[in-house]
């Protein structure tokens, strides 16, 4: 097994890059018409398949891929939530080894955040406003603002003197954070290729999560509802049929220990509410949910497309 570098500061990430690029490109990595890359996996620990899926697919496109691990302040609203949020760096670092992960980026609170809470921050307008953005104020400026902080300290461009592709990579679970990246990296002109990650399920069907740690059996069992909702949607939608959202929001309420927060049919790309009429789906759409269970709030998404239109 691999055993990635632990590098705690900015300054030593910095040279780490440069150090793998250099030692990637004097091997002939870059030589040829694929220029030399680097993939970013931000998480914040506590690592899963999910992630796992995510390393795999940054390790099957890059030369060098740097795992970044840190829980975020900035993007909890709820103190309590952040207490108990897991920690599990030791762990995370040798599922990130086994994933043949190269850097592993593991800073401070101070080291990212050495003035405090930031003044300046990435806002997220609108859509950051919607959906999770409702239920958690200010948690997509927190995501955004963050995430805008790791891709420049692992950004590869300061770091080699030949050109270098820059990939990041994140988890399609995280529907509107990823509508958002991507949002941000067009709107402010990041030189960063946004990768989409499919959910991986467990085989209940619920999706992968850090947070699902915190479901205890009878709690995990009621949240396999979610998933059969999504299916039940997703299999009438395949079918031709048009979308019952009526239907698999009665699925979800007839589950008593399950809290319904938002069920919507949305643009993919956009994350606007598609409100279909009583026909088929005219052009591919999300199926969107968040709910509350027991005392874990958990969100999922599901791609609908109708193959007549597709
Ligand atoms: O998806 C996550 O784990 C976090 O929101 C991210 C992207 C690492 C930013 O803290």
């Amino acid at each position: 097994m691999n055993s990635p570098q632990l590098l705690r500061t900015a300054a030593e990430l910095k040279a780490a890059v440069a150090e793998a690029l250099a030692a990637k490109s004097a091997a002939g990595a870059g030589a040829g018409e694929e220029p030399l890359s680097l993939g970013l996996v931000p998480t914040m620990g506590a690592l899963h398949q999910g992630h796992r899926s995510m390393m795999d697919a940054a390790r099957a496109e890059n030369d060098v891929v740097v795992a970044t691990v840190f829980i975020n302040p900035l993007q909890f609203n709820d103190p309590e939530d952040l207490r108990r949020y897991p920690r599990t760096l030791e762990a995370d670092v040798e599922l990130l080894g086994a994933a043949g992960v190269d850097l592993v980026f593991a800073p401070d609170e101070d080291e990212v955040y050495p003035e405090g809470a930031p003044l300046v921050r990435v806002s997220s307008g609108e859509l950051g406003a919607r959906y999770e953005g409702a239920s958690r104020p200010g948690h997509f400026d927190g995501v955004l603002t963050v995430v805008a902080k790791l891709l420049h300290y692992a950004s590869p461009a300061a770091a080699s003197g030949t050109p270098v592709r820059y990939r990041a990579y994140f988890g399609q679970k995280d529907a509107q954070q990823l509508v958002l990246i991507r949002r941000m990296v067009a709107d402010l002109n990041f030189d960063t290729e946004v990768r989409a990650v499919p959910v991986v399920r467990a085989p209940d069907g619920l999706a992968e999560s850090s947070r699902n740690g915190f479901l205890d059996p009878v709690h995990r069992r009621a949240a396999a509802v979610l998933p059969r909702a999504l299916f039940s949607l997703r299999d009438r939608v395949s079918a031709g049929e048009p979308p019952d959202l009526a239907a698999a929001v009665a699925l979800v309420k007839a589950q008593p220990l399950v809290e319904l927060d938002y069920f919507d049919i949305v643009d993919p790309q956009t994350l606007q509410p598609l409100r279909p009429t009583d026909g088929p789906l005219e052009k591919p759409a999300l199926a969107l949910l968040a709910a509350q269970v027991g005392s874990v709030r958990l969100i999922d998404n599901l791609p609908l497309e109708n193959p007549d239109t597709a």
